[in-house]
């Protein structure tokens, strides 16, 4: 029997890997698009673990697993008996007694570590305090579709150096573009995450402390919201700390010509991005967010059938 695999994150992927999760998911985009039913997930069940709320990733994966065949079961953290103490390890043992997968977002990457090593089921991160795989594979999926390639391409995030930039930084170890990310002095991407970019990275990365050098010639800006989840309490500071981070139309016209704008989303219209930047001709905010549903099947029925 093949060992199980888990995405914990890009890190973790090889090159060919993460190729195989792109070029799968655009084949499932187009059976889908044409209305063909596919189920090679028939009688299969994932299980949904979310220690934070969640619009996109609950929903793709549930309408992912229902469209691959399968069954889609959503656990809030708190109503579990995790929410009672019982440990991380003892629940991971168990949910794969009854589970083909499991998809969990919580705040410590250590969780799922821990998690995966006890399930006996392939396990997939839907986003921890340290990265989002997922989101970022959909933005890649969503880069090729408009521009075929990233390779020669420059991508400038732009913002707080949270799970949003770590996971493009991950995504920059392991496939070749150029890579900026802009943020402030006080809100740069972890020491660990800066390391492994010094260390291993076959594309270009640079961190800047300046918004317009960082977007100079790029083709793609990506930003998030300067408040993850969990971060309530900071809303203050941080909204001061970025107040020149924000993606608006002056820093949009700084970039290439024909810029694509990106988000994860959720927005704070206003904050992070203006209405005119996420509304206007740029943005590819919502053609990303479609994208989860597809790189996340394709991530579903390669690592579970
Ligand atoms: N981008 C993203 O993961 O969105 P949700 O928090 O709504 O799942
Ligand atoms: N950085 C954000 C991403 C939300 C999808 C957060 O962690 O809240």
């Amino acid at each position: 029997m093949k060992p199980k695999k888990d995405l914990l994150s890009l890190y973790d992927l090889k090159k060919e890997e993460l190729e195989e999760f792109l070029t799968r998911a655009l084949e499932l985009k187009k059976k889908q698009k044409k209305g063909e039913l596919y189920h090679p997930l028939k009688g299969k069940t994932l299980g949904m673990i979310f220690e934070k709320p969640s619009t996109r990733t609950r929903v793709s994966f549930e309408v992912g697993m229902f469209q691959l065949g399968g069954l889609a079961l959503y656990m809030r953290w708190i109503d579990t008996q995790l929410g009672r103490g019982e440990s991380v390890a003892d629940t991971a043992r168990t949910l794969s007694r009854y589970m083909d997968g499991i998809m969990i977002r919580t705040f410590s990457q250590a969780t799922i570590e821990e998690f995966a090593r006890n399930a006996t089921v392939p396990v997939i991160n839907g986003l921890t305090d340290l990265c989002h795989p997922c989101q970022i594979l959909a933005d890649i999926l969503t880069i090729r579709e408009k521009r075929k390639s990233l390779k020669g391409l420059k991508v400038a995030y732009i913002g707080d150096g949270n799970n949003i930039a770590h996971s493009w930084i991950h995504a920059a170890l392991r496939l070749q573009f150029d890579l900026t990310v802009a943020c402030p002095k006080t809100h740069s991407p972890a020491a660990s995450v800066l390391e492994m970019a010094q260390r291993e990275a076959v594309s270009k990365i640079t961190l800047l402390h300046d918004p317009f050098e960082a977007v100079k010639d790029a083709h793609v800006i990506s930003t998030d919201t300067w408040v993850s989840m969990g971060q309530e309490k900071e809303y203050r500071e941080r909204i001061k700390a970025f107040q020149n981070f924000q993606v608006n139309t002056r820093l949009v016209e700084a970039a290439a010509r024909d810029v694509i704008v990106m988000h994860c989303l959720p927005a704070h219209r206003g904050e992070e991005i203006t209405d005119e930047v996420m509304d206007g001709e740029h943005s590819a905010i919502f053609d990303q967010a479609e994208n989860r549903l597809h790189i996340q099947k394709a991530i579903l029925e390669l690592l579970m059938s």
